[in-house]
């Protein structure tokens, strides 16, 4: 056992195939002490090593079922975070390299998020008449915001139903940070565009004026994807125009406009099953980041399917790329040394909140 960590200089330097061996020999040494967690957008080169995979909503509920003493997250930041909320307190979250976060998840903050149910005060009584939702793409003192303020948390694959739940208890939402999650969740619902307005947290009020806020149903964060936000309706016209027998389907991550005009829009783990379930020979344009469509594309190839990314430009998720095989090694042979590194370790009293509005999604999913 060593004392002090193993540096991760000496693993950055590694060649790929001599950091494949290396986390092959680490995982052998560890067993089912350790479990490895995998998101749909993991690099190929580290999702090869994946032990369970899943959309956001999976791989919380796997997190909370793990009997493993320690979880390696392969994903972003807020995933970890989940993960150790979830588990039980003597289970551990790694997240091998820490500078793996989410842009959309950064775009809300607690602060700003206080200041806004603060100048919604100023108009209605937010307490009584706005359940406050977050994207699961959230920071975790945000997810205990919603914990104290009778709201929930969602992910792309629940958020129909979450908002359901909401309006059952109160008229209105705040929906923070994924503008485009909220506004096809609501409009799916059947609730009009304009009683969905936009909160710019830079602006005083929102820049809103208290009548909007008095007649929106629900408030949208102007939060977004840097990725999805690449796919627009000309590329879905330009393949229509090509293969007009061709379906397209996107992640609700992208805009109005591109779910609009696709077939079918749903999570990571929804997109990979309909294009699975559909009849052989069939072409596909999909709207998501670039590793899960590329392993679809192979997977799918032998039943004649054809899976095509939907930007013409390569978008990845650059932050989840950054657990690459180095940094796999590295937490991998530090555990089994008996260090651990990386840990993603959220505050007790803020855990307990993050807790409730969990459990309220997972209860109603
Ligand atoms: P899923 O829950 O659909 O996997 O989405 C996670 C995510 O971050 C998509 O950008
Ligand atoms: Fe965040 Fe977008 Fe990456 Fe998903 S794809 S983790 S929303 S930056």
């Amino acid at each position: 056992m060593f004392d002090v960590p193993l540096p991760f200089d000496a693993f950055n330097a590694l060649s790929d195939p001599d950091a494949q061996a290396r986390i092959a020999a680490a995982r052998a040494q560890l067993g089912r002490r350790a479990v490895i967690l995998c998101h749909h957008y993991q690099r190929a080169d580290v999702f090869k090593h994946a032990d369970l995979t899943g959309d956001s909503l999976k791989l919380s509920r796997l997190a909370s079922q793990s009997d493993a003493e320690v979880i390696v997250f392969c994903g972003v930041h807020f995933m970890a975070e989940v993960a150790d909320i979830l588990s039980r307190p003597e289970q551990i979250a790694i997240l091998p390299d820490l500078a793996a976060g989410c842009s959309m998840a950064d775009m809300a903050n607690l602060a700003k998020v206080e200041r806004c149910w603060r100048e919604l005060a100023t108009v209605l009584n937010p307490d009584e008449q706005v359940t406050p939702v977050t994207y699961i793409n959230s920071a975790a003192d945000l997810k205990a915001f919603c914990g104290a303020h009778g709201g929930i948390v969602c992910t792309s694959s629940n958020a129909p139903k979450i908002l359901e739940w909401s309006f059952a208890r109160r008229d209105k939402v705040l929906f923070f940070p994924d503008q485009h999650l909220g506004r096809w969740s609501g409009y799916k619902m059947g609730i009009p565009m304009e009683r969905m307005v936009i909160w710019n947290p830079d602006l005083e009020l929102g820049g809103l004026t208290p009548q909007q806020i008095r007649a929106a149903k629900i408030i949208l964060w102007h939060g977004y994807c840097s990725v999805h936000q690449m796919f627009n309706p000309g590329q879905i016209a330009r393949f229509r125009e090509k293969y007009p027998a061709g379906k397209v389907i996107s992640h609700p991550e992208c805009n109005f406009e591109v779910c609009a005009q696709s077939d079918a829009v749903g999570s990571t783990e929804t997109i990979i099953r309909v294009v699975k379930e559909s009849a052989p020979g069939t072409r596909w344009l999909v709207g998501t980041e670039l590793n899960l469509v590329e392993r679809l594309a192979g997977e799918v190839k032998p039943e004649g399917k054809v899976v095509q990314f939907m930007a013409d430009t390569i978008c990845m998720c650059s932050t989840m790329q950054r657990i690459d095989p180095q940094h796999l090694a590295w937490t991998l042979e530090n555990l089994a040394a008996g260090n651990v590194v990386n840990r993603i370790m959220v505050p007790q009293h803020e855990a307990r909140l993050a807790k409730i509005a969990l459990e309220r999604m997972l209860a109603t999913s």
